[in-house]
C-alpha cells in the first residue's frame, strides 16, 4: 500500500484497458554490441574461476588516463500507461535522455539502479519487451552496464529475474548476473558483484562494483502478497564469503587494496535519520522528498524497522574501502551525505525516466561520478547532470567529505 502511495500518479489512472495499438508492433532491434578497443580479453591467470565472474566477456578497466567514469541512470519507469498516448511518450522521452547523456558523457560504465520498468501497467504476454527497449541507447553507445532491480520490477506481470534474464539476452555489454541459490531471497535474485581493473593485464582488479537486490513490489503473479523491502538477511553471509574468498584468493596472487562503489535501489534503513542532518552547503542537490515508510528499506511495516541491519552490517565491516553507497527509488531527493553510525557515505542518484512520480522543478537526469586513479585512498568526484546540460550538487567524496 506505502510503496503504491509513494507513486500514486501512475496507476490510479484506470485499471479498464484500452489498447494502445501503435507501439505493440515496433519491435526493437537486438544487436550484439562490440567491445570497445579498451577491453581485452582475459589473461589467463592463476585465480580461483569464482573470482572471475565473466570469463566471456570483455574485462573492464580503468581509462588510458588513469580514470574511471560512471554515469548511473535511475528509476527509468518504462511501460507506463500503455494504455494512453502519455505513457508511450514518456519512454520516447527517457530514450532521448539516455542517447542524449552517453553521447555527452561516454562514460566508461553505466549503471541502471532499479525501477526499470512500471511493473504494474505492465501485460503478462510482453512485460520484458520493455527490456529490449531500454538496452538499445546502451548497445548503440556500446557501453558495458548493469542493473539493480527495484519494487516496480517485482509485480504481477514482471519479475526481477525475468528482467535479468531477459537484459542478458538483449545485451553482450551486460554484467548484471544473479546470486547463488537461497541467496536473496524471494524476488531478490540481482545480487553480484563487477570487477574493474586498472590495466587489463592485472591480476587483480583496482575497484568492485557491489549490485545488491532490495526486493519489494508483489511476489510473482499477486497483487496483494508484499515482498519484503529490504536486502535479505542472507545477502550478509553472502558478503562474507566473496569478501573472505578475494582475500584469500586475490591476496596471494597479487597482494593490493581495492576500492569498492556499492548500488542498492532502495537507500538502506540508516539513512532515514541522516535527512535530519542535511546541510545544503555539504550536502546540496534537490532534497524534496521525505523519508518514511516505504522510503526507505524495511518499512513496508511499521514493525520490521531493522530488518536490514544484517545486510548494513555486512557490508560496512567486510568491504573495505567502500566509497559510497548509491540509491534510487525517492525521485525528489538527489544529495550525499555521511552516515555516522557506519562512517559511509550515502548518495541518492537521480531520477531519469519521464515515468515515475515527479513534480515541478524537480527535473531528470543522471549522476556522475569519475575515479580520479585506481588508487582507493583517492577521493571521486560525483555531480548530477540534467538533460539540459545543467550540472548542480558537483562534491568529492573523500575521507574529509560530510565530517
Ligand atoms: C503489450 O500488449 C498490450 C496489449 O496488447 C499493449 O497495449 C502494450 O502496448 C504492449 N506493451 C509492449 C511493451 O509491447
Ligand atoms: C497482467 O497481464 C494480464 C494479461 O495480459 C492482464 O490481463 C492484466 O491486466 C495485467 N496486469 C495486472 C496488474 O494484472
Amino acid at each position: 500500500m506505502i510503496l503504491l502511495c509513494l507513486h500514486v500518479r501512475i496507476v490510479v489512472t484506470s485499471l479498464a484497458l484500452f489498447y494502445y495499438a501503435g507501439i505493440a508492433n515496433a519491435s526493437p532491434s537486438l544487436p550484439r554490441a562490440r567491445s570497445s578497443s579498451r577491453q581485452v580479453e582475459f589473461p589467463a591467470v592463476d585465480v580461483p574461476s569464482h573470482l572471475n565472474p565473466y570469463p566471456d566477456k570483455p574485462r573492464l578497466t580503468f581509462g588510458p588516463s588513469g580514470t574511471f567514469k560512471l554515469t548511473i541512470f535511475s528509476d527509468l519507469h518504462y511501460g507506463e500507461n500503455p494504455w494512453d498516448d502519455w505513457g508511450p511518450q514518456q519512454d520516447v522521452n527517457s530514450a532521448r535522455l539516455m542517447r542524449g547523456v552517453l553521447a555527452v558523457e561516454k562514460p566508461d560504465y553505466v549503471v541502471l539502479n532499479g525501477d526499470l520498468i512500471t511493473g504494474e501497467n505492465t501485460f503478462r504476454e510482453n512485460s520484458t519487451t520493455l527490456i529490449d527497449r531500454i538496452v538499445v541507447p546502451l548497445n548503440e553507445a556500446k557501453i558495458p552496464f548493469s542493473s539493480t532491480h527495484g519494487n516496480h520490477d517485482n509485480q504481477r506481470n514482471i519479475t526481477h529475474l525475468e528482467e535479468i534474464r531477459r537484459e542478458q539476452l538483449d545485451s553482450s555489454l551486460s554484467y548484471t548476473r544473479t546470486a547463488p541459490p537461497g541467496i536473496g531471497g524471494e524476488g531478490g535474485e540481482g545480487t553480484y558483484w563487477v570487477p574493474i581493473y586498472e590495466k587489463a593485464t592485472d591480476l587483480t582488479p583496482a575497484l568492485i562494483l557491489w549490485f545488491f537486490d532490495s526486493r519489494g513490489g508483489w511476489s510473482p503473479g499477486s497483487t496483494s502478497v508484499p515482498l519484503p523491502d529490504w536486502v535479505d538477511a542472507s545477502v550478509a553471509g553472502w558478503i562474507k564469503r566473496e569478501t573472505a574468498a578475494m582475500e584469500a584468493g586475490w591476496d596471494s596472487v597479487e597482494r593490493r587494496e581495492r576500492g569498492a562503489l556499492a548500488f542498492v535501489h532502495i537507500p538502506p534503513h540508516a539513512i532515514e535519520s541522516v535527512q535530519k542532518t542535511l546541510s545544503t552547503t555539504r550536502n546540496p542537490g534537490l532534497n524534496a522528498d521525505t523519508l518514511s515508510q516505504g522510503s526507505t528499506q524495511a518499512t513496508s511495516d511499521p514493525s520490521s524497522a531493522g530488518n536490514d541491519q544484517p545486510f548494513w552490517d555486512a557490508l560496512n565491516t567486510n568491504i573495505k574501502n567502500l566509497h559510497a553507497v548509491i540509491s534510487g527509488h525517492d525521485h525528489g531527493n538527489e544529495w550525499c551525505a555521511r552516515e555516522p553510525s557506519k562512517d559511509v557515505i550515502f548518495c541518492f542518484d537521480k531520477h531519469s525516466g519521464y515515468g515515475g512520480y515527479s513534480s515541478s522543478g524537480w527535473g531528470h537526469g543522471v549522476r556522475n561520478i569519475v575515479f580520479s586513479s585506481a588508487n582507493p585512498a583517492s577521493g571521486l568526484e560525483t555531480w548530477i547532470l540534467l538533460e539540459d546540460g545543467q550540472t548542480r550538487a558537483r562534491v568529492t567524496l573523500d575521507g574529509n567529505y560530510d565530517r
